[in-house]
């Protein structure tokens, strides 16, 4: 998965976190299911391999009235964080060196600029300062080329792993809650970033079988309850709070309520000692698991 810019990560991030949840219940569940798998230090992960080996494939045919909603539930998100909307300028210059211009009263960093995908120049000649041009091998397929027609909603596409024998479980609602309560883990965390708290904001609507509202409390702002709907909750500041609710959402939806989860914002190096001060609490204790993670922006800053 290459992603172009900022945007293209606020795209795909939701499918990936749904993903990356899937895979916490489907590794608890092979624990239960396979007996020879072991989590001590030698374990493999390899599940984390299928989340990365693997491509894209567009759905087809294209459902046109899901694009149109992911269309506008962006476009209201770009609006309210004051990205562009529009991902290309009129000059036809492409390429994260040319910026578009910013949003007045924007802080969002400058993002730079694509070529229109329905136009006749969709493709950009070279990734860091290119031209838009029309399609040739020599502006949509070389190594420096990116073919904006390529480039779409990760909602809208299925994610197919490398070992085509692999195949997803999905659990939801107590069928997952069931994987973790009889699995050895009864205190589980999510430590990072916004990456780890979009996987944890998932699995708490996996668990409570909602995915429009799972997470909501009872004292949420009238903004929140406008704006913390669906996927939208991984997206918009207002709805960090709420990833803080896993106890309480758990004793709602899973029937033996035997487990904690719970979320860490503790993004950099400077909580280092917050998490060995947990490692140390958490020590001799059994059945704690850790999840640590940071999410990595791929491509975004290509010069680096
Ligand atoms: C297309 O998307 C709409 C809106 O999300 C949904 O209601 C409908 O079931 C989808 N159609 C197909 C064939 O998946
Ligand atoms: C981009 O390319 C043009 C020539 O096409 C050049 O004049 C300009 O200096 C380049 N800009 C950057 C930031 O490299
Ligand atoms: C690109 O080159 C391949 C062969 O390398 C050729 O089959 C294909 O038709 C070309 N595509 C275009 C758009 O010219
Ligand atoms: C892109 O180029 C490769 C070879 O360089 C060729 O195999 C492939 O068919 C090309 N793709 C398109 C869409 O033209
Ligand atoms: C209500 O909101 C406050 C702050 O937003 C939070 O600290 C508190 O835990 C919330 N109470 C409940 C019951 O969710
Ligand atoms: C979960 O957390 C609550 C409150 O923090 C605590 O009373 C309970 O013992 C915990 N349950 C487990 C299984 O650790
Ligand atoms: C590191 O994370 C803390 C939050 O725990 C935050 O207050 C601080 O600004 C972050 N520092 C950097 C350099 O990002
Ligand atoms: C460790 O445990 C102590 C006492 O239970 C608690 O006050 C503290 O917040 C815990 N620290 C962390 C990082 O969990």
């Amino acid at each position: 998965m290459t992603l172009k810019n900022t945007v293209e990560v606020a795209k795909s991030c939701s499918l990936v976190a749904f993903v990356a949840s899937c895979l916490v219940t489907w590794h608890l569940y092979q624990f239960l299911s396979n007996q020879t798998l072991s989590y001590n230090q030698s374990a493999t992960f390899d599940e984390l391999n299928h989340m990365t080996e693997g491509f894209w494939r567009l759905s087809t045919p294209l459902n046109k009235t899901r694009k149109a909603e992911l269309d506008e539930m962006f476009v209201r998100y770009w609006k309210h964080q004051k990205i562009p909307v529009k991902r290309w300028g009129e000059n036809e210059k492409c390429g994260y060196y040319n910026f578009l211009d910013s949003v007045p009263h924007s802080s969002w960093p400058r993002v730079g600029s694509w070529c229109n995908p329905e136009g006749s120049h969709p493709c950009c000649n070279n990734y860091l300062n290119g031209t838009c041009g029309e399609v040739s091998n020599q502006t949509c397929n070389c190594s420096q080329c990116v073919d904006t027609r390529l480039y779409e909603h990760a909602e809208l596409s299925n994610w197919i792993t490398k070992d085509q024998s692999f195949s997803w479980n999905k659990y939801v609602g107590e069928d997952a809650c069931q994987v973790i309560e009889r699995s050895p883990f009864k205190d589980i965390y999510f430590i990072g970033d916004s990456f780890m708290r979009n996987m944890y904001t998932v699995l708490l609507m996996i668990l409570a079988n909602d995915f429009e509202k799972g997470p909501w409390t009872i004292n949420m702002t009238n903004q929140q309850r406008e704006l913390c709907v669906e996927m939208n909750t991984l997206f918009y500041p207002a709805c960090r709070p709420l990833a803080t609710n896993g106890q309480k959402l758990i004793q709602k939806s899973c029937v033996d309520k035997n487990f904690n989860v719970s979320f860490k914002w503790w993004p950099n190096n400077s909580n280092g000692r917050n998490f060995v001060k947990l490692v140390q609490n958490l020590s001799g204790k059994r059945g704690s698991l850790l999840l640590l993670g940071v999410g990595y922006h791929e491509t975004i800053l290509p010069a680096k």
